[in-house]
């Protein structure tokens, strides 16, 4: 029998586990053969829901759960892990951007991130999806410098995936015949989704598109979408968040497809002349555990000012935690 798995789950109460969960649980992040032990953290006032999701849970009797353990101690839940998805914090109300979070939402990963230096394992893989998950990121990793700080990321393939599906519909292809769809920069309204390399069967997506479509209707609608859902939900997107962290997760596992990358926030080498250590979006390509940013794309004038800007707005967010980090 192969070993399980141990996965920390912040915010495990809240809406996106509410989804995210049973995905983990029916073998959706690391495959149908592969059990997993979910350790799953919340604040003590969530504890009384938190023990419901347990019941549901147990009461789908997922063949690959292992266990499931519910905790307030971020120890417990951080003891013996091979990832740990960073998914509580407050969301955004309308009329709000994501950074208006960071007061609130820093000293989550400021102080869980000294616990996970204390006590996990530095291989974990780290992804945060608390708003603003990169800057979140960047706090984290300042916090706990034991783990390996090329494995503390970011979730950017929820905007990936719109890009995706918002290109599809534009072309009236599926989304399985585009590949390599890019996002650059911050999970923001300043993001980067870039069509510049992407292809449609085979054939590059930018000859099937007016230029006007791609930089003035393709970008602001990716870049926007999360505020749209919440106009329309009155709360966050939850369930395609959730399943974008088991995408995220899943390519970094088990590897993307040939031909193929993904896009996922990382801390920054200086790739494309990004400031080193910033969590930045990039392509990258996932093998045997462990990913690699693209190298070599050119990059045009138009999508270079906007990932200029993106940083610039990273590093500003990065100047506002500096007590933090
Ligand atoms: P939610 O309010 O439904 O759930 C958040 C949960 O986190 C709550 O149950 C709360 O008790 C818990 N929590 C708060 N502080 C905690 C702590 N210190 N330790 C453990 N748990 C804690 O919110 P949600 O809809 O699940 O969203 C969670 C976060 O994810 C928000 O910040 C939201 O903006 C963000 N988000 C990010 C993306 C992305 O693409 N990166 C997408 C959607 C939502
Ligand atoms: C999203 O992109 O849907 C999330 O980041 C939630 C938000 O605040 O937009």
């Amino acid at each position: 029998m192969t070993d399980p798995v141990r996965i920390a789950i912040t915010g495990a109460a809240g809406q996106i586990c509410y989804s995210m969960l049973f995905r983990i649980a029916s073998g959706g992040m690391y495959g149908p053969n592969q059990p997993v032990v979910l350790q799953l953290l919340e604040i003590p006032q969530a504890m009384g829901v938190l023990e419901a999701v347990k019941m549901e849970l147990d009461d789908c009797a997922f063949p690959l759960l292992a266990d499931t353990i519910c905790t307030s101690d971020p120890k417990t839940a951080f003891t013996d892990i091979d990832a740990a998805l960073f998914v509580g914090a407050k969301p955004r109300g309308p009329g709000m951007e994501r950074s208006d979070l960071l007061k609130d939402n820093g000293n989550i990963f400021s102080s869980l991130g000294k616990v996970l230096n204390e006590v996990a394992n530095p291989e974990a893989k780290i992804c945060v999806v608390g708003n603003p998950a990169n800057t979140n990121a960047y706090i984290l990793k300042a916090n706990a410098p034991n783990i390996n700080p090329r494995n503390v990321t970011a979730l950017t393939r929820l905007d990936h995936n719109r890009a995706i599906s918002q290109l599809a519909a534009k072309v009236d292809c599926k989304v399985t015949d585009i590949n390599k769809m890019l996002i650059w920069g911050n999970h923001s309204t300043t993001q980067v989704p870039d069509i510049s390399y992407c292809t449609v069967s085979g054939k590059a997506a930018s000859g099937m598109v007016d230029q006007s479509w791609a930089q003035e209707e393709f970008i602001p609608t990716v870049a926007k979408r999360g505020g749209a859902v919440i106009a329309a939900r009155g709360s966050s997107s939850a369930a395609s968040a959730g399943s974008a962290v088991v995408d995220h997760m899943a390519s970094w596992v088990n590897g993307t497809a040939d031909g193929d990358w993904t896009s996922m926030s990382v801390p920054s080498d200086g790739s494309y002349g990004i400031t080193e250590g910033l969590i930045y979006s990039y392509p990258v390509i996932c093998k045997g555990g462990d990913y690699e940013i693209v190298q070599g794309l050119e990059i045009n004038d138009f999508i270079a000012g906007k990932m200029k800007e993106s940083e610039n707005e990273l590093l500003e967010e990065a100047e506002a935690v500096k007590d933090m980090t």
